[in-house]
């Protein structure tokens, strides 16, 4: 593994580059998890269920990183506690942030923060002049948190996912200039 593969966040704790098939079992077990823990009372059950069929399911996440989206693994010590994700894109001035997920006693703890710093690296070397998000409208706390990590609110978006299911979002942007 290269050491830019390794992207160190706090002691003890690092973020490791998805490059194996057991790296994307790692995540989808993760997902499962987090999304069980944090997501009911902001969407339903049944929709938390549907997106993690239709969205995480093994091959789903292999395309996504075989297509080009950079996912990293958050490791403390031995123990997966949270993933992220983002991609650039050659012909775009704008970086996405697509997922930053992390378990819910591994929060407010300055691992966003961290990562952040090697995200903003990473996409301004790219070219990238800001970077994006969607987050559902009803998910306060990780608002709040984005917000603070320099994100504002631009719009909103509603995305329909199928089988009746919607997703109501904020699109949320920081500069990065
Ligand atoms: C959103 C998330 C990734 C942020 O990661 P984190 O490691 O907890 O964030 P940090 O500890 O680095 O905190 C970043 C800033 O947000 C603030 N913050 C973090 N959680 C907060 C909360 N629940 N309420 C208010 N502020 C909060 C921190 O104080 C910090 O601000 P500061 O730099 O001014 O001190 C994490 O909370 C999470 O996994 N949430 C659940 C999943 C989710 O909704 N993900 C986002 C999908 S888009």
């Amino acid at each position: 593994m290269d050491s830019s593969d390794v992207l160190p966040l706090k002691a003890d704790i690092v973020a490791v580059r998805v490059s194996k098939l057991r790296h994307i079992r790692a995540l989808q077990k993760l997902t499962r998890t987090i999304w069980r823990q944090h997501f009911p009372g902001i969407i339903s059950v049944e929709q938390v269920e549907y997106m993690l069929h239709r969205f995480y399911g093994f091959w789903s996440l292999f395309k996504k990183r075989w297509k080009g989206e950079n996912f990293y693994l958050i490791r403390a010590g031995r123990r997966h506690v949270g993933y992220f994700s983002y991609t650039t894109e050659h012909d775009s001035p704008q970086a996405q942030l697509n997922k930053f997920f992390l378990l819910k006693e591994f929060r407010g703890k300055g691992i966003a923060h961290a990562a952040f710093q090697h995200i903003i690296r990473r996409c301004e070397k790219a070219g990238c002049k800001s970077i994006w998000l969607a987050i559902n409208r009803r998910n306060n706390d990780s608002i709040t948190a984005w917000e603070r990590l320099g994100f504002k609110v631009v719009r909103e978006e509603a995305f329909d996912i199928g089988n009746k299911f919607v997703m109501d979002d904020y699109i949320m942007e920081r500069r990065l200039d």
